[in-house]
């Protein structure tokens, strides 16, 4: 069996291993729970062996959804004393299962679409079947996470970024006060995991927070986007979320949908997107939505421009000679931060570890943009890292060290879908 062979047999292996059911856990015991972007990814590495099995995860997804439309980020079917803060802490049972009171990125659409687009018509029968689920997810985002006077989509913790702990939220978080009263708690991550490479203590004392003002607010999304203690622009958000309304306007005009609301939101957001251009560095950064203050630095969600189709073409040429300084600096792209920035750390979460995620989205726009030769090294250098360490949660972008959980279920799936040499018969779309 060649290398690659192997490779691919231990990734379906985790992928089964870390299935509950339906649905997948991204890791265990670190991560217990349904995630919401993890499933949608994990979804496209099913998809290269098991079809059924990857429609079964994204509507298990579904079914958690909230009346106003949100999809949460976790969802809670059982209740796991190895991950804090689990549903007693949250307690935002506003939805039909008890789940996290914020959201995650939304890349739910454009794998439907990929899912239908490389399939057949069981594909095309259950992806319809989501439209307008997912077109209700997106009108949440443009309504409840849209604060007023605000030309993009924005967040209410780091968490619902996706990139938790990332460089680009210090400007928020130092903008917070903890309260006095603050509930007491007890971290789990640090216990599964080495805590030199997860967040600081500060930074969860203000995550505990935001959950409390949620709490407080009974969860009511308007009035924690309106009042509540943090909310940022996110580049990311921001960008995925116009890719996803272009690829739900392709779902809509095929199997009916909300065209003309879609149309609408597509406008608005690549209008919008001019706001979170950062003129003293060059990039798209995120910013103090109450503040205005710019995140400081280049992460890897900065090179999302191209998935998104924004941006000027000055925008874009200087993202693009950020993505090709940062690939000279770094052994292997994306970095989730910039390497040159000294709040770099190499393998801390998200202050500079690369994740398949992000590269296989950000390969995706420069590919789409026409620029190959950079898009193959995004996929080489994650398929180098997982050849090199296996299926970590993220990589040290400098020695290629795996980091944080193992045996990571959407580092199997994009293997599967994307970097592995088997993955151009298999992929999903
Ligand atoms: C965690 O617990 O670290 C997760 O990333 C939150 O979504």
């Amino acid at each position: 069996m060649s290398m690659a062979d192997d490779l691919d047999a231990r990734a379906r292996a985790i992928l089964e291993k870390n299935d509950r059911g339906g649905y997948t856990v991204p890791t265990a015991r670190l991560y217990p729970y349904q995630w919401n972007w993890d499933s949608a990814f994990v979804a496209l590495g099913f998809a290269t062996f098991d079809r059924d099995r990857a429609w079964r995860e994204l509507e298990m997804l579904l079914e958690g959804q909230w009346p106003d439309g949100m999809i949460p980020h976790i969802l809670f079917r059982r209740d796991d004393p190895d991950y804090f803060p689990g549903p007693s802490v949250w307690r935002a049972n506003l939805g039909p299962i008890p789940s996290g009171g914020i959201s995650q990125p939304p890349v739910l659409a454009s794998v439907v679409r990929m899912l239908v687009e490389g399939g057949g018509a069981e594909d095309a029968r259950r992806g319809a079947a989501t439209v307008e689920r997912i077109a209700a997810w997106h009108r949440w985002w443009h309504t409840a996470r849209t604060p007023d006077g605000c030309a993009t989509v924005a967040t209410v913790h780091p968490w619902e970024t996706g990139r938790d702990n990332c460089p680009d939220w210090t400007v928020g978080l130092d903008a917070m006060t903890v309260p006095d009263d603050l509930m007491p708690y007890t971290r789990m991550d640090t216990t599964h995991a080495n805590p030199a490479q997860r967040p600081s203590t500060a930074q969860y004392d203000r995550f505990v927070a935001i959950i409390q003002a949620g709490r407080e607010l009974s969860w009511d999304q308007k009035a924690l986007t309106e009042t509540g203690p943090f909310l940022m622009a996110d580049p990311g958000l921001h960008f995925i979320l116009l890719r996803a309304d272009r690829d739900l306007l392709a779902l809509a005009e095929r199997f009916g949908g909300p065209v003309d609301e879609i149309e609408g939101w597509i406008e608005a957001g690549v209008a919008g997107s001019d706001s979170l251009w950062n003129a003293d560095i060059g990039a798209f950064c995120a910013r103090d939505v109450r503040g205005g203050t710019f995140s400081d630095g280049v992460s890897s969600a900065s090179a999302l421009a191209f998935y998104a189709d924004a941006g000027t073409d000055a925008q874009r040429a200087s993202t693009l000679a950020h993505v090709e300084r940062i690939g000279r600096a770094a052994t292997y792209l994306m970095p989730s931060w910039d390497p040159e920035h000294p709040a770099f750390e190499a393998q801390r979460y998200w202050c500079g570890p690369l994740w398949c995620q992000m590269n296989r989205m950000i390969a995706q726009g420069l590919a789409e943009a026409g620029h190959d030769a950079l898009a193959a090294r995004v996929r080489d250098d994650l398929a180098a890292v997982i050849g090199q360490s296996g299926f970590f949660e993220c990589f040290d972008p400098v020695s290629g060290a795996g980091c944080i959980g193992t045996d990571f279920s959407w580092t199997a799936a994009l293997w599967l879908e994307w970097a592995s040499p088997s993955a151009a018969k298999g992929r999903a779309g």
